[in-house]
Order: C-alpha cells, then sequence, then structure tokens
C-alpha cells in the first residue's frame, strides 16, 4: 500500500470532495471519493432491481459487473461495466439509497478491498475522502483531517452549489435532510461517521473554500514531504 494517503472524513454537504478534489490536484495527488463508490453501488443495486437490504446479492452484483475504480485527469472515478458512471451516481433516487447499501457490512468490504487497491496504484498520492477513511480504510494515513460545517451552512452551500433556491424554507428543509442522514452515518453499527483519534479537526463553518483547501494544503507539505 502506498504510504501516502490523506484521509478527509466528515458529515454529508461539509464539502469534502470538492475540498479533497481541489488539494489532491494542488499537491499532484490523485483524487479519491469513496462516496461515489458507494453511490455506484447503489446504482447498480437499484439498476438491477435488487431489494437494497440483500448485501451479499448487492457485494456479489458488484464483483461480477464488475463495478471498478479507475484513474483519470481528476482522479478516480467509478465505472459500472465499462461505463462511466460520475454523472449517474449523482442521481436523487440514488443519494435517498445510498446510506442504506453502505451500512451492508458485505458491501463495505468489498468497498474497502477496491480502495485499497486504487490507492496502491498511484505511485504519489491519494487523497480519500469519506465517513470511515481515517478509521477504518486507512488507519495508518500519515495525516487526517475531519472536516464539519453546521447543518445549517452545510446545506446552504449544497443549495448554492447546485443553482437551487436557498429561501428559509428551502434551507430548513435541506437542513433536515442533512441532519438525517447524518443520524443514518453516525448511529449504523459499521463504520460509523467518527474522526479518528488521531485526525485533525477543521470546522469550516466560518471558513472560505480557498481558506479550508490552504490550511489542509499547508498541514500536508509538513507531513509529506
Ligand atoms: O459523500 P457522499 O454523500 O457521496 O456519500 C454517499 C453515502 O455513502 C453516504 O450516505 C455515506 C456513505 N459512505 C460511507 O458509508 N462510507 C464512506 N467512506 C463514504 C461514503
Amino acid at each position: 500500500m502506498t504510504a501516502n494517503v490523506l484521509a478527509i472524513d466528515g458529515p454529508a454537504g461539509s464539502g469534502k470532495s470538492t475540498t479533497a478534489l481541489a488539494v489532491a490536484e494542488r499537491l499532484g495527488f490523485a483524487h479519491l471519493d469513496s462516496g461515489a463508490l458507494y453511490r455506484a453501488f447503489t446504482l447498480a443495486a437499484i439498476d438491477a432491481g435488487l431489494p437494497l437490504g440483500a448485501g451479499a446479492r448487492i457485494a456479489a452484483l458488484v464483483r461480477t459487473l464488475p463495478i471498478r475504480l479507475v484513474l483519470g485527469p481528476q482522479g478516480f472515478r467509478p465505472e459500472v461495466a465499462g461505463a462511466d458512471v460520475s454523472e449517474a451516481v449523482r442521481r436523487a433516487d440514488v443519494t435517498a439509497q445510498v446510506s442504506a447499501v453502505s451500512a451492508l457490512p458485505e458491501v463495505r468490504a468489498v468497498a474497502n478491498d477496491l480502495l485499497r487497491e486504487a490507492a496502491a496504484l498511484h505511485p504519489r498520492g491519494v487523497v480519500v475522502d469519506g465517513r470511515d477513511i481515517g478509521t477504518v480504510v486507512f488507519p495508518e494515513a500519515p495525516l487526517k483531517i475531519y472536516l464539519s460545517a453546521s447543518a445549517e451552512a452545510r446545506a446552504r452551500r449544497r443549495l448554492e452549489q447546485e443553482g437551487r433556491a436557498h429561501d428559509a424554507g428551502s434551507v430548513a428543509e435541506e437542513t433536515r435532510r442533512l441532519a438525517a442522514r447524518d443520524r443514518a452515518d453516525a448511529g449504523r453499527a459499521i463504520a460509523p461517521l467518527r474522526a479518528a483519534a488521531d485526525a485533525v479537526a477543521l470546522d469550516t463553518t466560518d471558513l472560505s473554500f480557498e481558506g479550508q483547501v490552504d490550511a489542509i494544503v499547508e498541514l500536508a507539505r509538513n507531513v509529506f514531504s
């Protein structure tokens, strides 16, 4: 396994993926979005008509299709049976079901194998974002960041990013949706969302995007020199 893993964990909407991509570009590392992999599993299960609690069947499907992480210019992207699904994994039905699929132990075991294999392929290093990257997938990562922000700040950013209305009602509704996903991700029995004991906590509620990227790049330059 490559030793150069920068792990970024945090709740939905904390800006992990956009931050991880920007940090990876600045360091010359590849970005590896573990959430996109869980989304690809969910997409495949929905499209195959599998019941979403069928862990062993979903794990078998994922291996036979197969679902892979392929290195491109923007980092690793998920492919299902050779097709790039980076866009399709953002579908609303996938977002609604992904917490349930990612709670299945058989599914997590396959995901962890794929993530470790992908990371080992990159000669320079990887910035991996998710929920359990620093705690379970790469517990030896030399640098772990735990990104957080208030649920309301995350909701507002998400609506702005997606060009949707961000009046008080929409922000309140998105805040509720994010809080429900936080509860599902933090409350599950296996690999719950939590900060690793040795993670650097970064609350981005009052930080600009550039500010949070700069802060992580500076930490990384000291660790991966
Ligand atoms: O970061 P995201 O919203 O794309 O993640 C999608 C889902 O996948 C999220 O509900 C939690 C799950 N996930 C996980 O369980 N473990 C990870 N390492 C990454 C994501």
